[in-house]
């Protein structure tokens, strides 16, 4: 039993020369989680810590910067899970919290599960989570991109497109040097042709008391239907924890892995005697096979041992557990 926590930054076409910046926001994300283990704090609060380091840096889709809806608004989705007591928090389709994750928390707090909207925003006010405007919530460059109209290439279509999956990628090779741009009619959560824009994020740890928590933050998809709610709020697909099994935080094109319930199920693979490896792993091979989905998962066991896969070219992330003096981050 030990330490461990593990980022991710959204799995996707990230071009080549993003690779540093995908990995510089993760490995900064990973150290703040990681800080706040080391000093005693829980995993929940880990999780929350990087969770909220990656909503606050505009690069990614979450928090300040993520993608818009078609008619222009940031309408953010954000969940977490404790595996102690199973407890669960997560907000959709709020529009005025700069940090979703942390009104997540207040609602894994509270006698609540989920919470929507402006009900969801009624809530961060009695919390004492102040609202903000929703433009502030909006980067110039998000804003640019919606003028365009997510047009070729960008954001916009989110149909399944099989013949994009890559072979699930479980080792921590590089995605392939020929990637270096988005394809088009990939899935939106997964391209960023603008090569300024990483994706959906999400954080597992483990603390000193064996407890296991897991979370993830988005925008959704860029052009999305207003209402529209992916897989990052939904425990079981978005994101999942069970100090007996391990904890599981999810990036893709939600609706497949919503049908798929996709980070339960490889957190319960943990019980049947699968490594974090194996787990995660296999989970995305159903993901791809099943529902023709794309996407990737990090994962650890309830020992800390680390999993993550992806069927995408990359998955920005980077995790590190205790013996090692700095974070290991990758694509
Ligand atoms: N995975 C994020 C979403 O589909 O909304």
């Amino acid at each position: 039993m030990g330490l461990a926590l593990i980022v991710h930054g959204g799995a996707g076409d990230i071009p080549l020369e993003r690779y540093a910046a995908a990995r510089a926001g993760c490995q900064a994300a990973a150290v703040v989680g990681w800080r706040v283990l080391v000093a005693g704090g829980s995993a929940l609060d880990a999780v929350q810590a990087a969770i909220m380091a990656l909503e606050d840096n505009p690069s990614y889709n979450a928090g300040t910067g993520a993608v818009l809806t078609e008619d222009g608004h940031a309408q953010l989705d954000a969940g977490l899970m404790d595996g102690a007591a199973l407890d669960v928090g997560a907000v959709t389709g709020v529009e005025r919290v700069k940090n979703p994750i942390a009104l997540a928390r207040a609602v894994l707090a509270s006698p609540h599960v989920l919470l929507a909207g402006p009900g969801a925003e009624l809530f961060a006010q009695r919390a004492g989570i102040a609202l903000c405007a929703p433009e502030a919530l909006v980067t110039p460059a998000q804003r640019a991109r919606w003028r365009r109209g997510y047009q070729a290439g960008d954001d916009v279509n989110v149909e399944s497109a099989p013949e994009r999956l890559v072979a699930v990628t479980d080792t921590h090779e590089p995605p392939p040097a020929s990637r270096n741009g988005a394809l088009p009619g990939a899935p939106a959560d997964l391209v960023h042709l603008d090569g300024d824009q990483h994706g959906t994020v999400g954080a597992v740890a483990v603390d000193a008391h064996g407890h296991v928590a897991a979370g993830a933050s988005t925008g959704g998809i860029a052009a999305k239907h207003p209402g529209r709610v992916g897989d990052t709020p939904l425990v079981g697909a978005g994101f999942y924890a069970d100090d007996e099994l391990g904890g599981v935080s999810s990036t893709g094109h939600g609706e497949d892995f919503i049908r798929l319930l996709l980070a339960h199920r490889a957190a319960a693979s943990l019980a049947t005697g699968h490594s974090a490896q194996a787990a995660a792993s296999a989970a995305i091979r159903l993901l791809g096979e099943r529902a023709g989905g794309h996407g990737g998962l990090i994962l650890l066991d309830r020992a800390g041992r680390v999993g993550y896969a992806r069927n995408t070219p990359a998955m920005a992330h980077a995790f590190i557990v205790e013996g090692m003096g700095t974070p290991f981050d990758g694509v």
